[in-house]
């Protein structure tokens, strides 16, 4: 369907009633079809994306409201309007009750069916943005920053800007921390379905048993405790991108029927032999290796291509250390409670650089917020610091640079001689001239 219009269903045992609403409702913004019985317009609901159904409340194959009842529990966003006939006024109540947004009465108003429809219309993509918003997160709109002027982020901004637009599915890797939601985001809010919010799920959330019905939704009384048909998140995502993080914790079982749905565009809710039709752009991210996955069994391998065709490999913190001034700076002002301009001190900065960053950006970003409230005077020193990162900092530099494994071993000899200078230099195999050289430079006394 038409993303620019709206759709309406005409569901009525008369020809010449259908016509006629088809013909007089028409306008550029809306898309109408019509269906002649209750089993056609079930189909059709689950097949189309409509938001308003005008329905006839005396079909020939189903009772008075179980229409509008299966309807609803159907796609609960739609609207259904009921046309009545004289005397059905108890009935047309009761179908208020169950949820129709309101009833007109042959022979028709046009021009008050054309408002009620319009209302109804306006009704139906508010519940609908509502449930989305609920499955989206709160940060939705807000605009991210992906920070970082390394060949490997120039590199992704590129493939981000490439992909963006195409409607292919993505697979962003990399280690905990390192950017992949940031990554997620850009790509949503740079794709033409960014009025739309983003539908996120974390599969690790996802109880196994119920991962399916979460996901493809279900109908009542498919299973034990399926109290009430529900829609899944294909059902919220439609029209919009679904990221699903962590997708290396999806259920094996779930991940064929994901396959089928990202190749056909359609799939089942649980319970339900029709198919239905959704538009979706999907994003995957997993900080697993998921070839390894593959290998092992707990990976769908088909599945696993699919997803794999298009990746975006996010590079850990310590592989672009070079990013890190630019990061530090981004965060001193993002973080910056009160617009304090903050400086940070050599020797912090240096400890900085020689950390290996485990948590990646995320650690980072949380050492530069403690150490903006330990700062004083808008200085950051290595005070400010925690002090295992200060340690390991010291701990590489002495591990990793030759001068100072050559100051620590002098100081080791001279103390294991008594400080005596001619027997150190005996031992290291240098002249004494070479080493009062050396203690000049470590400035050893
Ligand atoms: N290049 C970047 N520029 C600015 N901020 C970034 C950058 N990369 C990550 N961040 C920030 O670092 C934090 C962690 O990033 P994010 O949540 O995207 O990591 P992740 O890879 O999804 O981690 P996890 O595997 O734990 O889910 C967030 O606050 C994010 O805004
Ligand atoms: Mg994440």
């Amino acid at each position: 369907m038409d993303r620019e219009k709206y759709g309406i269903l005409i569901v009525d045992d008369e020809e010449s009633i259908r016509r006629l609403l088809q013909k007089e409702l028409a306008n550029s913004r809306r898309e109408i079809h019509a269906a002649a019985d209750g089993a056609e317009a079930l189909a059709m609901v689950r097949n189309h994306w409509f938001e308003v159904v005008i329905m006839d409340l005396w079909l020939p194959d189903v009772s008075d409201l179980e229409l509008l009842i299966r309807i609803r529990e159907s796609i609960p966003h739609i609207e259904v309007i009921m046309i009545t006939g004289h005397g059905d006024v108890d009935i047309a109540v009761e179908a208020m009750k169950l949820g129709a947004y309101d009833f007109i009465r042959k022979p028709f108003d046009l021009d008050r069916l054309d408002l009620i429809v319009e209302k109804a219309h306006q009704r139906a993509l508010l519940s609908r943005e509502n449930a989305m918003l609920r499955h989206s997160t709160s940060q939705g709109k807000d605009q991210v920053r992906f920070i970082g002027n390394s060949q490997a982020i120039r590199d992704i901004q590129f493939l981000i800007d490439k992909v963006a637009p195409a409607r292919i599915p993505v697979l962003i890797t990399g280690e905990s921390g390192v950017g992949k939601d940031v990554v997620a985001r850009l790509i949503h809010q740079r794709s033409p379905l960014a009025a739309n919010p983003m539908i996120v799920k974390n599969c690790a959330t996802l109880q196994k048993e119920l991962a399916r019905s979460e996901l493809f939704g279900h109908t009542k009384g498919s299973f034990t405790g399926a109290d009430e048909s529900r829609e899944g998140l294909l059902s919220f995502a439609h029209d919009s991108t679904l990221f699903l993080d962590e997708i290396g914790e999806l259920p094996l079982e779930v991940q064929a029927s994901l396959l089928r749905a990202l190749e056909t565009g359609t799939y089942r809710r649980v319970g339900e032999k029709e198919e239905r039709k959704v538009n979706i752009r999907y994003l995957f991210a997993t900080n697993r290796h998921l070839a390894d996955e593959v290998e092992k069994g707990r990976f769908n391998e088909a599945f696993f291509h699919r997803i794999n065709a298009f990746s975006i490999e996010i590079p850990s913190l310590k592989q672009r250390k070079e990013d890190l001034p630019l990061l530090v700076d981004y965060f001193l002002t993002a973080l910056s409670p009160d617009n304090t301009s903050y400086r940070i001190v050599d020797r912090a900065m240096s400890c900085i650089l020689s950390y290996n960053w485990p948590g990646n950006i995320r650690e980072l970003r949380n050492v530069i917020e403690r150490s903006i409230i330990l700062a004083e005077n808008g200085i950051i020193s290595e005070r400010c610091l925690p002090r295992e990162m200060v340690e390991s900092a010291e701990h590489t530099e002495a591990v990793l640079t030759l001068e100072s494994v050559e100051k620590q071993h002098i100081l080791k000899l001279l103390d294991f001689h008594g400080g005596n200078r001619q027997k150190t230099a005996e031992t290291l195999g240098i002249s004494r001239k070479t080493l009062y050289r050396k203690l000049n430079q470590y400035a050893i006394e």
